[in-house]
């Protein structure tokens, strides 16, 4: 089954999940960044950010490879004030005829919030009815668990 991983990551937490999932899968990675990065450092960038994961803004996007030829679509994205993140948002919306059919997955980082809420609105703004499989991780990156270790197996393996 030919699969893209489409993420976007602001810290690497999601990056690091997207190589690992790629790599157990044999996914092809597209990373998404926006034309005007978002402030990463400090309060800034939860006010920036936050702000705009709430406005349910569509930021533009730098340029990006993909096209229809794809089976499988897995969405990677950190959380943002209880969301998926907006360059994810712009990515659906640029793409809507190119992912209808397709089978969807999504996985998640946060920092340990409730992440049911934005799998739901991951979901209805994709308009599928079922996500295929769902990953949830507490900042794999910066710090490690046996926990998120199993968790990222068992996404893979289900989706093998
Ligand atoms: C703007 C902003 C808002 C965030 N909001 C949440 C949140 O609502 N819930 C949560 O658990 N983590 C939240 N986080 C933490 C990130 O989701 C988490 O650290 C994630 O692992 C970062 O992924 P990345 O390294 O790929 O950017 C927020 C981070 C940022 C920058």
């Amino acid at each position: 089954m030919k699969t893209a991983i489409v993420y976007y990551s602001m810290s690497g937490n999601t990056a690091q999940t997207a190589e690992k999932i790629a790599a157990e899968l044999g996914a092809d990675l597209i990373r998404i960044d926006p034309v005007k990065e978002y402030p990463s450092k400090g309060i800034r960038k939860f006010i920036w950010g936050g702000k705009s994961a709430v406005m349910g803004d569509t930021p533009a996007l730098q340029p990006y490879r993909f096209d229809g030829s794809y089976d499988r679509i897995i969405f990677g994205t950190p959380i943002w004030a209880g969301n998926f993140a907006p360059p994810i948002r712009t990515f659906i919306k640029e793409n809507r005829d190119a992912l209808e059919e397709k089978s969807i997955s999504a996985f998640v980082c946060c920092a340990g919030g409730d992440t049911a809420k934005a799998f739901e609105k991951l979901r209805q703004y994709l308009e599928v009815n079922v996500l295929e499989a769902q990953l949830e991780l507490v900042d794999p990156k910066d710090k490690p668990s046996p926990e998120n270790d199993e968790k990222l197996k068992a996404f893979c393996k289900k989706l093998k």
